[in-house]
């Protein structure tokens, strides 16, 4: 699974297991006898999505959306849009965005405004990871993993030209000597 490319580890799967469930507490408490919608954004969250949903101990519906704006490099372009929507009609339902890492936060600012617009009750973001060296515009997540420092990362979900997303934990990408 590993190769010249992978650097390191930076967090290990016990790290992650532990966060996760800390992260999935802290949701459950906070929407007990709410009707919660939890949206994974395809693709790089779900594995992420998959483990945390399975650690909140309320009701929870789930759904999907994906967005496109990263192509299969590293670098982000500027536009994102939905390429594909949500099944569910979220005015007035609770809803959280769960994503693998927040970068420059140019996609989940556009997806949540774009969201807001169909009036949910509440609209918030959960992610893995948040590098907030990157940021472009200004976006804060409320439910953070672990903040890390200006690497391109790949594991748990998360790729390199759709590549290592099978890896159990997250790890720096040497970027230096791409294949
Ligand atoms: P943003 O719009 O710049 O915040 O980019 C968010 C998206 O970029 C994430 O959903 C990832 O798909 C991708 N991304 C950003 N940083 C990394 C990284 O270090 N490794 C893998 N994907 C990343
Ligand atoms: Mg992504």
């Amino acid at each position: 699974m590993y190769d010249k490319n992978i650097e390191k580890v930076l967090i290990s799967e016990e790290m992650i297991k532990q966060r996760t469930q800390e992260l999935a507490k802290k949701i459950s408490d906070d929407y007990r006898g709410k009707r919660l919608i939890m949206v994974c954004v395809l693709t790089g969250a779900m594995v992420f999505f998959a483990d945390l949903i399975r650690q909140i101990n309320i009701p929870v519906e789930v759904d999907t959306i994906v967005a496109s704006s990263y192509g299969a490099g590293m670098t982000t372009s500027g536009s994102v849009r939905i390429s594909k929507d949500i099944k569910y009609d979220i005015s007035g339902k609770h809803v959280i965005l769960v994503e693998d890492i927040i970068d420059t936060g140019v996609t989940l600012k556009t997806l949540t405004k774009m969201l807001a617009t169909r009036a949910p009750e509440s609209l918030k973001v959960c992610s893995l990871l948040d590098k907030p060296s990157r940021r472009k515009v200004d976006f804060e997540g409320d439910y953070v993993g672990f903040k890390i420092p200006d690497e391109f990362v790949v594991g748990y979900g998360l790729d390199y030209a759709e590549k290592y997303r099978n890896l159990p934990e997250v790890c720096v990408y040497r970027t230096q000597q791409e294949n």
